[in-house]
C-alpha cells in the first residue's frame, strides 16, 4: 500500500495532511526519510510521522456499501471477493460479519473483531437486517401481513418480521434471522421475485447514503459504540 494511503489510514491525518508532512521529510521508514507519497509500504516497518511512531490499528471497523457481482468471502479465488475492494494495510485480519448474495448491494459490516462479529451473528440475539426488496409482481396488504407473521419456508418459518410497502413494487423488510437466500425465499413464497435486493440497515448501523456502491469508510466512535452496546 502507497505510505500516503497507510499513513491516513492509520488516523495520522488526511491524505493531504499527511502529503504535506511526507514534503517536509517529516517521515521516516526503518529511519530513513521518505519523502514520496507512492512509497510502497507492507505495514511491517517502523514508521514514524513527526518523531512519532505510526502504530498500526487495533479494532478496525468499516461500512461498505456492497456493489452487485461480489461475493462476501475472505477466500481469493477467480470471483472477486469483498476484500478485493478494501484498501487497507490491515486487511488480512479482517472479514465482512455476515454474507450478503452476489447480486445484493447494500451495507456490509467488516472488522477485525472477532467478540463483537460473533455476538452479532449469534442467533440468540436476533440482531435486525434491513432490506429493500424490488419486485416482479405488486404486493398486496394481506401478502405484507404474511411477511410480518412469518412465513413457512421448506426447512423453518420466518421469525416475524417488519414489512412495508415502499410502493407497488418494493418492500422494506426488516428480519431478525439470516437464513441463505432468506429474503428471496420468502418472496418466493408469495410467487413473487426479487429483481432487485439492497441491504440498508444491520443492527444498530444504517447504510450511509452518501457512501457510493463500492465505497468503504470507518464507522465513527458513536456508531461503534451503539454497536457494542
Ligand atoms: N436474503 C437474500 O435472499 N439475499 C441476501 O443477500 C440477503 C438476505
Amino acid at each position: 500500500m502507497r505510505l500516503d494511503k497507510y499513513l491516513s489510514n492509520s488516523g495520522a491525518g488526511s491524505r493531504k495532511d499527511v502529503k504535506a508532512v511526507l514534503k517536509k521529510g517529516g517521515v521516516t521508514v526503518d529511519g530513513k526519510m521518505v519523502k514520496d507519497a507512492k512509497t510502497e509500504v507492507t505495514g511491517e516497518e517502523e514508521i514514524l510521522m513527526n518523531g512519532m511512531e505510526v502504530l498500526l490499528e487495533r479494532g478496525i471497523y468499516i461500512m461498505l456499501n456492497k456493489p452487485g457481482g461480489v461475493i462476501s468471502s475472505t477466500e481469493a479465488g477467480r470471483t472477486a471477493t469483498v476484500m478485493d475492494i478494501i484498501d487497507h494495510p490491515q486487511k488480512k485480519d479482517m472479514f465482512p460479519v455476515g454474507r450478503l448474495d452476489k447480486d445484493t448491494t447494500g451495507l456490509l459490516f467488516i472488522t477485525d473483531d472477532g467478540q463483537l462479529a460473533h455476538e452479532l451473528l449469534s442467533p440468540r440475539k436476533k440482531i435486525g437486517k434491513t432490506y429493500i426488496a424490488d419486485l416482479e409482481k405488486d404486493v398486496s396488504d394481506p401478502e405484507i401481513q404474511k411477511l410480518e407473521q412469518g412465513i413457512p419456508l421448506k426447512d423453518f418459518t420466518t421469525a416475524p418480521a417488519e414489512a412495508e410497502k415502499l410502493s407497488a413494487r418494493r418492500v422494506k423488510l426488516t428480519i431478525t434471522e439470516g437464513k441463505y437466500h432468506q429474503v428471496k425465499r420468502m418472496f418466493g413464497y408469495l410467487e413473487n421475485r426479487v429483481t432487485g435486493l439492497r441491504r440498508v440497515g444491520f443492527a444498530t448501523l444504517t447504510l450511509d447514503e452518501e457512501l457510493a456502491e463500492g465505497s468503504w469508510r470507518r464507522l465513527t466512535t458513536e456508531e461503534v459504540d451503539d454497536l457494542k452496546k
